[in-house]
């Protein structure tokens, strides 16, 4: 009993460190508590109003417990505590103080609500947002169309108007908005805002299937001049590179030319290139979802496969390696269920050694550098 009383006192002490030091966790890409948006402002605050309610009421119960399991604990003289039944006064303060308690929270809560919906009404950039298994999709009234990164101007109340291609989704940015659900069937908006140019990270956070923790959000907050020179640049369609056959062996671009045949004949029937390749546009992608990132400017992006993997190094080079390990056989790269028409199948078989280098090269015609906010480094935004 000794033995137990002593272990138990030390799990009672050594219990608040330890939740001390999970919350420690300093510089967390996505942490709500760290708002750079009106909306998380807005947000952090009714948390910390409740914050302090919560903590306040938690202090009196466990000065209560404490007290009463001190005063009131059995003794060795076998007295018993005088024993009562009902206490009218204690009861009505119990139940009317949580009631007064409970108004003060819901009163700011509603408010809050129905201001996070009022937003929407600001928006000068509407943008559409497709969840679907597992990536995001972002569609701009310009007819630009990218994957898993979204940009959109600081300082600029931004609508996202969200739908799903096949299950439910959730789409968080913790910095910049709370949570939503993303429903089949139907349309639901999110207004999104951030203070300054910025990068922010997110995910999908309604259980979606095989790879539900692999579909993250980045989110590239530009000054509104440089948002407006990244539409312009997004919108110029590829243009084709001469067939192969065209080409000198030794010319520098022939393998991407050879690259853009063998994408011609695989990934055409998914991926979309505009000006290129467009057999896939409009939801024709042979999937369930009828859609597959299009690539048109993929270099423009700093990740890829919902991104889980950087596209780039912190050097600024083509993180080539894991590119090329995804071309080859993505479902070993990232849980999906392609023989279900979800996800991205294996070329493993299908692609040589050299159709698969000059896809890469290929891939790397497509669109230029990432446009990151002035001050941004790489390694900001990709994985630590
Ligand atoms: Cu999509 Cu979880």
């Amino acid at each position: 009993m000794k033995l137990f009383l002593r272990s138990g006192w030390r799990a009672v002490v050594a219990l608040p460190f330890l939740m001390l030091l999970a919350s420690c966790a300093s510089d967390v890409r996505q942490d709500t508590l760290e708002p750079e948006g009106p909306a998380a402002a807005d947000i952090d605050d009714l948390f910390n109003l409740i914050a302090v309610i919560a903590v306040i009421v938690g202090i009196l119960v466990f000065a209560a417990i404490i007290f009463i399991i001190i005063r009131y604990r059995a003794r060795d003289d076998g007295q018993v505590p005088e024993q009562v039944h009902g206490n009218t006064k204690l009861e009505v303060g119990w139940t009317i103080a949580p009631a007064v308690l409970l108004m003060v929270v819901a009163v700011p809560t509603v408010a809050l609500n129905f201001d996070l919906d009022a937003r929407e009404d600001d928006a000068v950039v509407n943008i559409d947002v497709y969840g679907q298994q597992w990536w995001w999709e972002f569609r701009y009234d310009e007819g630009v169309v990218t994957a898993n990164e979204l940009v959109f101007p600081a300082d600029t109340p931004v609508n996202l108007t969200l739908r799903s291609r096949d299950v439910i989704h959730s789409f968080w940015l913790p910095r910049l908005n709370g949570k939503l659900d993303v429903v089949p069937g139907r349309t639901h908006t999110l207004a999104i805002e951030s203070f300054e140019p910025g990068v922010f990270f997110g995910q999908c956070v309604e259980f979606c299937g095989l790879s539900h923790a692999d579909m993250r959000i980045r989110a590239i907050a530009l000054e509104p001049d440089d948002y407006e020179a990244w539409l312009e640049d997004q919108t110029e369609p590829v243009e084709a590179l001469p067939a192969p056959d065209e080409l000198d062996e030794d010319d520098p671009i022939a393998s991407a030319a050879r690259g853009q045949e063998v994408f011609g004949q695989f990934c055409v029937s998914c991926h979309v290139v505009d000006g290129v390749f467009t057999d896939a546009a409009d939801g024709n992608a042979a999937l369930v979802s009828g859609a597959a990132p299009n690539l048109t400017h993929l270099m423009t992006r700093t990740g890829f496969a919902g991104a889980i993997y950087d596209l780039y190094t912190s050097e600024g080079e083509v993180n080539i390696p894991d590119l090329r390990a995804w071309v080859h056989d993505a479902p070993s790269r990232k849980a999906m269920a392609p023989e279900d028409q979800r996800g991205m199948p294996s070329f493993a078989d299908a692609l040589s050694d050299e159709d698969l280098e000059d896809v890469l090269a290929y891939l790397q015609t497509l669109g230029d550098a990432p446009m990151l906010p002035a001050g941004a480094e790489l390694e900001d935004i990709l994985r630590p």
